[in-house]
């Protein structure tokens, strides 16, 4: 199959690759031509393990251009790839899609034979069917389902692990109203051997929103049960290895800590919460899932005035700042509000991350970066553990205050230690 990508950031960069590995042609299309060149010698224009090395591999049967109108004539499919931001109450910023939307189907006005648009951005419900189909319509003329094909396929991938995710992947979930849109993802995903749901497009794009708002749920209540835990002197990781084992509860994201960050969790809830209100249904479960998420960040400074009540002048020590290990991705990441929190109480606040410190210190080009891990132990009054990186697992904290966010064992070993939830 020959198809487009629109959108080369992370969902389409590891989308197109994924298909162009499975024998597809794929054209690749962005405004910004810098990620172009990069696609074009086989660099992805995003850090995610193992897909330089894909595309490297496949270039054959990559192209990439800025026009779209090229990529949808020589193309049978477009998958809509571009970013969803958030709109100030936390609602979707839709702008990127719409104008999306009008330039694929601009394009469709002139194409002939059939050419199926494909919803991969995550939208909240009712948006490929409602504003994607109105734009498409208006700008080419023509009939979605009847003239050209409309469907939802949502990506559940999790950054640093997003290649295992697209080829193994627990599910595939298709949204598809008219047989030859279907057919078109069916064919596509035909050698993956796992359950595959066709569903009414409104359905695949909600099921993509609850399945991440549920995982999130799940972490603000392993954390809200973790701060329980702590006060009453249990270890939650235990208490949840015991939860998991029942057959209907499932171990999987249980880990407490400094809750979550990302580009998805955080926004999705937002969004969903203000889809909900805007339906006049407002959630009570979802908002508790948020406000526990935004306190858990701020335990670990309140951990670390107990042991120094005035930190004015303090050098405090923050290990890791991507929101998650084997990212340089730190958007929504927790060392975010632990930052300003330090600023405001006047400490000084030293940082150091294998991967994230230039996008961090962008944010935060106030404070100090340390070269590396063992130098920044070694000068600071406090070490905070926020990211959960390979590295700090071998670290020395002999003899210092260490206030861990994220169950980094090793760190307790010889030092004055607190952990967030246990
Ligand atoms: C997530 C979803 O997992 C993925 O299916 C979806 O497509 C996009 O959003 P991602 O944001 O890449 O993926 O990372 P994930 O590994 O899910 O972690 C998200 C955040 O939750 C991180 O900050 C992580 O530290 C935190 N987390 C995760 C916990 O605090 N506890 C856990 O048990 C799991």
């Amino acid at each position: 199959m020959k198809i487009s990508i629109l959108g080369t950031g992370y969902v389409g960069a590891v989308t197109g690759a994924c298909f162009v590995e499975i024998g597809n042609d794929v054209v690749f299309v962005d405004i910004d031509p810098a990620k172009l060149d990069m696609i074009r010698t086989g660099r992805s224009p995003i850090f995610e393990p193992g897909l330089d090395e894909l595309l490297k591999k496949n270039l054959d049967r990559i192209s990439a251009t800025t026009d779209t109108g090229e990529a949808i004539r020589e193309t049978d499919a477009t998958f809509i790839c571009v970013g969803t931001p958030s709109n100030l109450d936390g609602s979707i910023d839709l702008q990127y899609i719409e104008a999306a939307s009008q330039t694929i189907g601009g394009e469709l006005r002139e194409k002939e034979g059939w050419h199926t648009v494909v919803m991969k951005s995550t939208v909240v419900s009712g948006t490929t069917t409602g504003i994607v189909r109105r734009r498409l319509e208006e700008a080419s003329g023509k009939e979605a389902f009847r003239d050209f094909g409309l469907a939802s396929n949502p990506e559940f991938l999790k950054e640093g692990s997003a290649l295992t995710d697209v080829f193994s992947p627990d599910r595939i979930v298709i949204g598809a109203e008219d047989p030859r849109s279907r057919k078109v993802l069916e064919t596509l995903y035909a050698t993956f051997d796992c359950p595959k749901l066709v569903t009414a497009i409104p359905v695949a794009e909600m099921i993509k929103y609850v399945s991440n708002a549920f995982l999130a749920t799940k972490i603000s209540f392993a954390n809200e049960i973790g701060n329980l835990c702590k006060t009453m002197g249990l270890d939650t990781a235990e208490v949840f290895a015991g939860v998991g084992l029942d057959a209907r509860i499932n171990p999987a994201f249980f880990r407490s800590g400094i809750g979550f960050g990302g580009s998805c969790f955080p926004k999705d809830v937002r969004a969903l919460i203000a889809q909900a209100l805007a339906a006049g249904v407002p959630p009570k479960i979802l908002t508790s899932v948020v406000a526990v998420n935004e306190d858990q960040p701020l335990r670990l400074v309140t951990l670390l005035k107990k042991h120094l009540p005035d930190l004015k002048g303090k050098r405090i020590g923050l290990l890791g700042l991507a929101f998650k290990p084997d990212t340089d991705d730190i958007r929504e990441s927790r060392a975010i509000p632990i930052t300003e929190e330090l600023l405001k109480e006047g400490a000084s606040v030293i940082a150091y991350d294998p991967l994230a410190m230039e996008s961090f210190g962008r944010l935060f080009p106030g404070i100090s970066y340390a070269a590396s891990a063992e130098d920044l132990v070694q000068v600071v009054d406090a070490v905070l553990l926020t990211t959960e990186w390979k590295e700090f697992e071998t670290l020395d904290y002999t003899g210092k205050l260490v206030i861990d966010g994220r169950r980094v064992p090793k760190a307790a070993v010889g030092s004055i230690y607190e952990g967030v939830c246990w």
